[in-house]
């Protein structure tokens, strides 16, 4: 499994959240990662209910409160830390994590 280093921690704790395009052997992943309380946090920008992308303006993925992921699609949300949906036509489903390494500022995945 090759790591893709996606971008910088310090980029990610600015922003919050982050959404990155990586280009593997297979094709085009399409990953956000978010930025809560010291820990980083990486998912698939798929939504479980309709399998599309969560968010229409660019890298932006929380709801007005900052308290849930959201998706702008139907309003599903899911929780910050796993990801799981909480309200909306997806709810007991739960956004694909990514498996995210810090090495110095760098945030590395390991894709499969
Ligand atoms: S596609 Fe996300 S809630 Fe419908």
């Amino acid at each position: 499994m090759p790591d893709y280093r996606i971008g910088s921690l310090q980029e990610l704790r600015k922003a919050k959240t982050l959404e990155y395009l990586i280009s593997t052997d297979v094709g085009e992943r399409h990953l956000f990662a978010l930025y809560h309380d010291g820990q980083v946090y990486a998912y698939e920008n798929q939504c479980p209910h309709n399998q599309m992308p969560l968010n229409w303006n660019e890298h932006q993925f929380l709801d007005h409160g900052e308290q849930y992921l959201q998706c702008v699609n139907h309003g599903a949300l899911f929780t910050l830390t796993d990801g799981n949906c909480i309200y909306g036509p997806c709810l007991g489903e739960k956004l694909q994590s990514v498996s995210l390494q810090i090495v110095a500022d760098d945030l590395l995945i390991k894709l499969p």
